[in-house]
């Protein structure tokens, strides 16, 4: 696999919202000056590229005074922002450097930063200056400025190049507080300190895999409600340990506590195999990774004559045109009597392997991996998964709400009145102030383990690549 960096068409326009409520419906509109709306907490949605040759998701920033534009990563397995710096070699950062000389806000640091993903690392040094994104504009943003890279790949013809990395998931996981206890504010806890985002949330509707282009959307501070049907169902974010550390939130991981798979309308047993199985929603990963166990069980159902080949399963391209889903159940505990569905079609898992496009394809790979639980220190829900739903983070009061992504005509089901479970999380129209909550911070669950002994939080998954070089 390979992890690859590209490029985002730089949008001409951006869509906003209305100042006053804080649920939104976007609205498109171009240009507007930075300025005019620094210092109002409003949310707005942001376009999310999908670069579907690269397997990815990457979302427009820019970074100094004056801006230097970059299209970077959006990253839910990882927390730092870092754009490659001026020393690093041509061969390792393939497109725009960051000049940092040429911005009169950066302020620099010798405090080193080193990134190891799933695939690929990056080191350099953290900065600190002024990040413009969507209309927000935050200060002194604690950034990696980065001198050397392993395993970014090259641009792709007829896609642009992405440049770096945004990451969204919690502050415990940066290098700096890794290494030293050196606390900062990521940049969406930024966003929320500096009173540009009126709810501690952002959302994001990634789209159909298929459709190319701007097709996605990140809406921070809010929820659009266009994007998903049915009611967002609400789950605790789960902590995690690792030797010598207390429990803590590293990761947007969530319980998955039952699996099946529904074809022509019956739905098949429990696949999941254990009582429950921690996942981590990553929209740095493109496909999904669970244990061998869960994958054979599933494809049994699905594709019975799958080929195991080099770590992954090559499946009958016209399973794309199957009627049926796959189906998570998550739960806040092993209790799974009023688990949250979730479903995934499973055309949206067939992945075309030697082609671009699923119409043209000879050879299909199933877009759930199996994974040694120690090679990665947890299972993963990649962009596979991440799809077909809409996902709300709430980074302060830790939990998701996640419903069915409008373009799938699905919609999640659950026991859960759902209701009062998305009027207690605070993001109901209206709620913001139950939002700044700290009292019920909703660590019902137990701390998980990584699964992993020997394990430190790794900084992110960003197993990002398109299918094409993973069999050719
Ligand atoms: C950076 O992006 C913004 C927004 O798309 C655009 O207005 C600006 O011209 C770009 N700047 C450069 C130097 O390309
Ligand atoms: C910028 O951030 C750093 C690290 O968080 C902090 O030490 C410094 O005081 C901040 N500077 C300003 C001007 O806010
Ligand atoms: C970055 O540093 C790590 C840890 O020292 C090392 O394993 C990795 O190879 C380095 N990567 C690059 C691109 O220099
Ligand atoms: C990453 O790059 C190193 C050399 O820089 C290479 O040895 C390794 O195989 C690459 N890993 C992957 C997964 O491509
Ligand atoms: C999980 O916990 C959240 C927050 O406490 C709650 O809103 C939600 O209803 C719970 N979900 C389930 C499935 O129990
Ligand atoms: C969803 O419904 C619309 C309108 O009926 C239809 O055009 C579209 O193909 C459907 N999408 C899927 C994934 O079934």
């Amino acid at each position: 696999m390979t992890m690859i960096l590209w490029a985002i068409i730089l949008s001409a326009s951006f869509s906003a919202v209305a100042a006053v409520d804080p649920i939104h419906l976007p609205l498109r509109y171009t240009q507007r000056s930075s300025k005019s709306i620094s210092r109002r907490a409003l949310s707005n949605s942001v376009p999310i590229y999908n670069a579907v040759m690269q397997g990815g998701y990457a979302i427009d920033l820019s970074i100094g005074t004056p801006g230097q534009n970059f299209s970077v990563i959006l990253d839910t397995g990882s927390t730092e922002l870092w754009v490659p710096g001026p020393s690093c070699p041509k061969t390792e950062c393939f497109s725009t450097l960051f000049n940092p000389q040429a911005s009169t806000t950066f302020v620099a640091t010798t405090d080193p930063i080193s990134l190891v993903y799933g695939v690929g690392s990056d080191n350099g040094t953290y900065g600190r200056d002024t990040v413009t994104l969507g209309g927000y504009q935050v200060q002194n943003q604690t950034f990696g400025v980065i001198s050397s890279a392993a395993n970014n790949s090259s641009p792709v013809v007829g896609e642009p190049y992405l440049n770096g990395l945004l990451g969204l998931a919690f502050p415990s996981l940066t290098y700096a507080y890794k290494t030293r206890k050196a606390e900062y504010d990521p940049f969406v806890f930024a966003l929320w300190k500096q009173n540009q985002i009126p709810q501690p949330i952002f959302s994001i509707y990634l789209g159909a895999k298929t459709a190319a282009g701007e097709s996605g959307q990140v809406t921070f501070g809010g929820i659009d409600t266009t994007k998903f049907s049915g009611n967002l169902q609400w789950l605790q974010v789960q902590m995690e340990t690792y030797p010598n550390t207390a429990a803590n939130y590293y990761h947007w991981n969530i319980r998955l506590v039952g699996l099946a798979a529904t074809l022509n309308g019956k739905q098949s047993s429990n696949l999941l195999g254990a009582t429950s199985q921690i996942v981590a929603l990553d929209t740095g990963t493109t496909l999904s990774y669970m244990s061998q166990q869960v994958v054979v069980n599933m494809l049994k159902v699905i594709a019975p004559n799958a080929i195991y080949v080099q770590g992954i399963y090559v499946v009958d391209c016209t399973l794309a045109t199957a009627t049926g889903t796959v189906d998570f159940a998550f739960g806040n505990t092993t209790d799974s009597t009023n688990a949250v569905l979730l479903s995934a079609p499973i055309s949206s898992l067939v992945l075309p392997a030697d082609t671009n496009s699923i119409s043209t394809a000879q050879t299909c790979v199933w877009g759930i991996v199996p994974i040694d639980i120690k090679e990665l220190g947890t299972y993963l829900l990649g962009d596979t998964f991440l799809q077909s739903v809409y996902v709300v983070h709430d980074f302060e009061n830790h939990v998701v709400g996640m419903a069915s992504a409008s373009w799938t005509n699905l919609t999640s089901s659950s026991n859960v009145a759902a209701a009062s479970a998305s009027a207690a999380s605070g993001s109901a129209a209206g709620s913001s102030a139950s939002t700044t909550s700290k009292g019920g911070s909703n660590n019902g669950g137990s701390p998980i383990s990584s699964g992993s002994a020997a394990l430190h939080p790794m900084t992110g998954f960003a197993l990002v690549g398109c299918l094409c070089f993973l069999l050719l």
